[in-house]
């Protein structure tokens, strides 16, 4: 497979590397706007470089372009990608609100091309295991999940790219930046929920427009309650966490990592692997690269990848409905939003 990557900042490079890595893909071309970048990805990568990402689109030897762009953007580079004919991989989150996410969606069902949505973290081995026991129902019924993002992020982070913290650039703050990752999980691993009532704040970062902090509560809809924390105010920052509690069990990841399980009926053998090395950081990037393995399998074998445009949108659907709950005072039903 060829690829092309459209955006080269923090994380376009991440994506440069995890394809340079692969056996069956080879990066073409890379798309950034500074012209400055070309000779360092030329000479890192050996691909071509444009400043105007509509010249990559127009290569007939591209089957696969990865976005790498501010969320605000995701929706016009995926619609010109698709036009072009292009599978695509769009970072998170998707876009910034679930009518553009739809519309991209729409686009690439109705050219019958793949779209995917950069959720590495559940293709960690902790998040796999889990949701193998999950369909094994070995938790029993779901009561309660979490999900929290305690980080710090200071004012130099906030600067450097002028969409971060900014409506009308990552559609959101904690919740939508940081937070997205955590939040996916939880819902993945709990399944859809039915209503949320949240309140945000922006206490610590005055400089930016939206909230630097984000809290909820959840009522999924197999009856289950959850909370949600997504913050950049703590300062140092302090880690990641998911748990799940069932009526037969329970289990915790903390920064991708499995932290504890307990089942009553019995040890799990993958599991207790998982906990003999859980003083090891678990890599980011082999996470990235089964989620390229994915795509690129499910692009040869026609069939979806596991994180579809509509399994990326529903973290974008309940952060959504949290900042819709916050500013109306008042719980939101998600099964009956027509936005
Ligand atoms: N999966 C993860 O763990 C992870 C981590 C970081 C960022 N992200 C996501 O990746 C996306 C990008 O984040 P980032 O931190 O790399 O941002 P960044 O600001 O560092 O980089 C964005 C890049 O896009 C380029 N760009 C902007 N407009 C462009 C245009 N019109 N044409 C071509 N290039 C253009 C910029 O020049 C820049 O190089 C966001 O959606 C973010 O949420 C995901």
């Amino acid at each position: 497979m060829n690829f092309g990557i459209i955006g080269y900042g923090a994380i376009g490079d991440v994506h440069a590397q995890v394809i340079a890595g692969l056996e069956d893909a080879k990066l073409v071309a890379v798309a950034s706007r500074t012209p400055e970048k070309a000779e360092k990805v030329r000479e890192k990568y050996g691909c071509d470089f444009y400043t105007d990402y509509r010249d990559l689109l127009r290569r007939s030897d591209i089957d696969i372009v990865s976005i790498c762009t501010p969320a605000i953007l995701h929706l016009q580079m995926a619609l010109d990608a698709a036009a072009a004919g292009k599978h695509c991989i769009v970072e998170k989150p998707i876009e910034i609100n679930t009518m553009r996410a739809e519309e991209m969606i729409e686009a690439f069902q109705k050219k019958g091309l793949k779209l995917c949505v950069i959720f590495q973290h559940r293709f960690d081995p902790a998040s796999i295991a889990l949701k193998r026991l999950l369909y094994e129902t070995r938790f029993g019924k779901l009561n309660y999940g979490t999900a929290k993002t305690i980080w710090f992020r200071d004012e130099a982070y906030y600067r450097a790219s002028i969409w971060r913290g900014a409506w009308n650039g990552d559609g959101g703050g904690a919740l939508m930046n940081q937070a997205v990752h955590s939040i996916d999980l939880l819902q993945y691993f709990m399944g859809p929920v039915q209503a949320v009532c949240g309140k945000c704040d922006t206490l610590y970062h005055l400089e930016i427009e939206t909230e630097d902090i984000g809290l909820a509560l959840l009522r999924f809809e197999n009856g289950a309650l959850g909370v949600i924390e997504g913050t950049t105010l703590a300062y140092p920052g302090r880690n990641t966490e998911v748990s799940i509690y069932g009526q037969k069990g329970s289990a915790g990841i903390r920064n991708h990592t499995l932290e504890h399980y307990c089942l009553k009926d019995g040890k799990d053998a993958a599991l207790e692997a998982l906990l003999a090395q859980s003083g090891k950081k678990t890599s980011n990037r082999a996470s990235f690269i089964r989620q390229y393995q994915d795509m690129i399998a499910a692009v040869k074998e026609n069939r979806p990848p596991l994180v579809t445009g509509e399994e990326g949108m529903k973290s974008v659907q309940i952060i959504n409905a949290i900042y819709e709950s916050s500013a109306k005072n008042a719980w939101i039903d998600l099964r009956n939003k027509d936005d």
